[in-house]
């Protein structure tokens, strides 16, 4: 019999000496298909249509976006060459707002090249390896993540999660579904509870992809069915990922996580938070300074299984894509430093590289 196999972090994203390669996420589960962004445009492309998704996964894009950037741009000319990784870094950054591992890995390269004034060649090998570091980086946090939340699921867990937060969404390995691959691999019995995450359907396209790929058992839902499961005991803990904490533990993640964690909490459920230190925003105080993307209402509009529009056309739909869970309502943040409680203004780590 052979292993089930992951998804390996090159085959999620990977810069190659001219090229972002990576597996193009709006085909899955259907068809696996790589895409190749030969310039940095191809990029922010890639991260506005959600091809790349997932708050890491996007800082690596963004980071490998200024690394092709350089590549290309002119290396006889240390002014032009600047003025080109410039732009390319603002159009990376601006690509979605919420999630600030983008920020910070841009700004990460943006200082990178602020360092090598003059030096175009010698700048461009730079951010290259600085790409592929903090793609590294972020999977190695992704299983310390992982190796520490085991302390907070006991044997039997019913683990529900929501959106993908997996190796899809870091680069590698995954942040709540890293916790779950943790905890499988300590105790097969575990169970995943995946709410499908509408209008885009992340949970039913990736997350159930990925843990059925990982020989995970698991149970699709629609959104709608989460209350009903947990009061039927179907779940142990929620564990999600997250795109922005705030400095006093306000979570931003994909829209619905909110519901999910004021449903926990009527049912006695530890909500649970699994994310990097890269997605730890010290600079904005709480949730309310989180900019929360507004997509378009096409999304939710969308197609009925045989095609056809959900609504009317003409229908005025909204559509954020995050929401915010207040920190009361979030038992346990873990990052790769470990297991951080309330009160988190002094529990939450830095990220590597914030202002002290
Ligand atoms: O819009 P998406 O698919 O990029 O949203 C992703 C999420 O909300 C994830 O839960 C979050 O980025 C954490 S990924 C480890």
């Amino acid at each position: 019999m052979t292993a089930p196999a992951g998804v390996a972090p090159h085959d999620v994203i990977r810069l190659t000496g001219d090229a972002v390669e990576m597996l193009d996420q709006t085909r899955l589960p259907s068809e696996e298909v790589v895409l190749r962004c030969t310039a940095w445009p191809e990029v922010v492309d890639a991260i506005r249509r959600l091809a790349i998704r997932g708050a890491p996964a996007i800082g690596v894009a963004g980071a490998m976006g200024v690394a092709l950037a350089a590549a290309h741009a002119p290396h006889d000319d240390g002014d032009a060459f600047a003025a080109e990784v410039a732009r390319a870094a603002a159009a990376l950054r601006a690509a979605r707002p919420t999630a600030v591992n983008l920020m910070w890995a841009v700004d990460a390269q943006s200082a990178l090249v602020a360092a090598h004034p003059g030096r175009p060649e010698a700048t461009a090998a730079a951010l290259a390896d600085a790409a592929r570091r903090i793609h590294d980086d972020e999977v190695a946090r992704c299983r310390a993540i992982g190796a520490h939340a085991l302390a907070l699921l006991g044997r039997g867990a019913r683990i529900m999660t929501h959106c993908n937060a997996g190796a899809l969404a870091t680069g590698g390995y995954g942040t709540a579904l890293g916790v779950v691959r943790a905890a499988h691999a300590a105790d097969p019995t575990v169970r995943v509870v995946v709410p499908e995450t509408r209008p885009l359907l992340q949970g039913s396209r990736l997350t159930a992809w990925e843990l059925g790929r990982e020989g995970i058992a698991h149970t699709l839902i629609t959104d709608s069915m989460a209350a009903a499961m947990m009061a039927g005991g179907a779940v142990s803990h929620v564990v999600v990922g997250a795109d922005r904490i705030a400095a006093n533990g306000d979570v931003a993640n994909k829209i619905g996580t909110y519901g999910l964690a004021v449903l926990a909490r009527e049912h006695g459920i530890p909500m649970i938070v699994a994310a990097p230190s890269t997605t730890v925003d010290p600079a904005t105080p709480t949730g309310a300074g989180i900019p929360i993307e507004e997509r378009s209402g096409d999304e939710v509009r969308g197609l009925t299984l045989d095609g056809r529009p959900a609504a009317d056309p003409g229908t005025m739909a909204a559509n954020p894509a995050f929401d915010v869970t207040p920190a009361r309502l979030v038992a346990a943040i873990v990052t790769e430093h470990g297991v951080h409680r309330p009160p988190y203004e002094r529990s939450l780590p830095r990220p590597e590289g914030a202002p002290a």
